[in-house]
């Protein structure tokens, strides 16, 4: 990505990655030191603005002249599929207040950082439980297939009372979802399947209550069926692919940089929470896996860095970019499992800040602390030349991951 002045530039999205796979595409770095508020032109001949640097991107997310309803003329989309996911079935990540905080308040009592600890336990069994069967007369598993994705499956299926069993059916959906080459056919045909679906199971908890978040929302009586669908999709969908892909991809960036791996396992072997803690942090900073940034638009005339926003302008968050600002962290191309990395924007900023954050992080400490406890002599099965990554996927990870131990 060439840049010229104010002129848009074209933007590929995502933008190509460079040589290491665990970097936001080079493009980005090049914009935040040379124009960090840079015009750029989208698929569809649109433009609007890109932001990569940490302060800017955290002032815009808690600004409330940025709206996030994706209905609003100038928003950006990454593509023509992605325009179909924000625009139809909206729930709440793309509303604003009021109605955001109105529908987001029914939730906060469950994803409470003390709501969630009070599962470490279960998340515990469920880990040792996944890897007794995934070394149990085994040498070699796929760490997504076995490991990284069926953790966050269950738990968010046991939180919403959504039967794992159909786990097949819901995550192929939510790929097609988060994939940016589908088509808006395919993306609004797996929309409307786990709305149908999702739609389904709240009626049949109106009959047959359970003590899941679903049979909650329908108990209040205050919301429709197709309210609840909505709600639940997006609980299901970002509750499973996100941690999924950081479990992974968190293994995979270990697995190649040895010494930060030895100060992580010794952590975990020495039951050092603090450190397992700040280690998922760095983690989640230096892999950043919402790779196409966050979307928004201006409502009023705005001044960002020294670029004037104009009202009906969107504009495009890049946090993987933000979350390697040498400003806000130095050294920031490198992952120092010892560094203190709170400032993140992995989990964005402001109202629509991660509402699951809670659980991810438990997910991850536990997950990667048990792994690499239990597993001493883990390594990759194949060379890592072999690695698929998911460079078309809105969250960025690995397909696959074959490992040895
Ligand atoms: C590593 C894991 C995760 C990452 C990196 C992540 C990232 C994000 C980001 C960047 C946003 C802000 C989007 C925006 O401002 O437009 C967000 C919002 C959200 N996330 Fe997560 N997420 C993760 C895990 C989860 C989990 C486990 C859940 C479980 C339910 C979840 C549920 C949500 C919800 C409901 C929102 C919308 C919040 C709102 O609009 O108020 N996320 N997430």
């Amino acid at each position: 990505m060439a840049l010229t002045g104010q002129q848009p530039v074209a933007f590929a999205a995502p933008a190509p990655r460079g040589g290491c796979p665990f970097d936001p595409p080079p493009a980005y770095g090049r914009v935040r030191e040379e124009q960090p508020v840079a015009r750029v032109s989208l698929w569809d001949g649109s433009s609007c603005w890109l932001l990569t640097r940490h302060q800017d991107v955290r002032s815009v997310l808690r600004d409330t002249r940025f709206s996030a309803e994706a209905s609003r003329p100038g928003f950006p989309f990454l593509s023509a599929g992605r325009k179909a996911l924000t625009t139809s079935n909206a729930s709440f990540i793309r509303m604003d207040d009021p109605e955001h905080a109105q529908l987001r308040r029914m939730l906060t009592g469950d994803f409470m950082v003390k709501r969630i600890e009070a599962l470490r336990p279960r998340v515990q069994q469920l880990t040792d439980e996944l890897l007794d069967r995934m070394t149990e007369g085994r040498q070699e598993a796929d760490l997504v297939a076995d490991f990284a994705l069926p953790l966050p499956s269950v738990v968010i299926c046991l939180l919403l009372g959504v039967p794992y069993a159909d786990h097949a059916f819901f995550q192929d959906r939510s790929r097609t979802m988060l994939n940016s080459v589908s088509t808006p056919e395919q993306i609004e045909e797996a929309q409307d399947d786990l709305l149908r679906y999702l739609a389904g199971l709240a009626e049949s908890k109106a009959a047959a209550p359970d003590d899941g978040i679903l049979s909650r929302l329908v108990a209040r009586g205050e919301l429709t069926v197709a309210q609840i669908a909505a709600m639940g999709r997006l609980l299901l969908v970002a509750g499973h692919e996100t941690t999924a892909n950081m479990t992974a991809l968190s293994a995979l960036a270990l697995l190649r940089d040895p010494d930060q791996l030895a100060r992580l396992r010794d952590a975990a072997l020495a039951g050092d929470t603090a450190a397992v803690q700040g280690a998922v942090e760095e983690l989640l900073r230096y892999l950043s896996i919402v790779q196409g940034g966050v979307a928004r638009v201006a409502t009023e005339d705005v001044t960002v860095g020294d670029v004037r926003i104009r009202a009906g302008e969107g504009v495009l968050l890049m946090l993987n970019a933000a979350n390697r600002d040498e400003e806000a962290f130095p050294g920031g191309d490198s992952l120092d499992v010892s560094r203190d990395a709170r400032r993140h924007v992995a989990f964005g900023f402001g109202v629509h800040q991660c509402l699951g954050q809670p659980l991810a992080r438990l997910e991850l400490q536990v997950a990667l602390a048990a792994l690499l406890r239990r597993l001493p002599g883990l390594r990759l099965a194949v060379p890592f030349e072999e690695i698929g990554f998911r460079t078309e996927m809105l969250v960025y990870g690995v397909h696959a991951l074959p490992v040895t131990w």
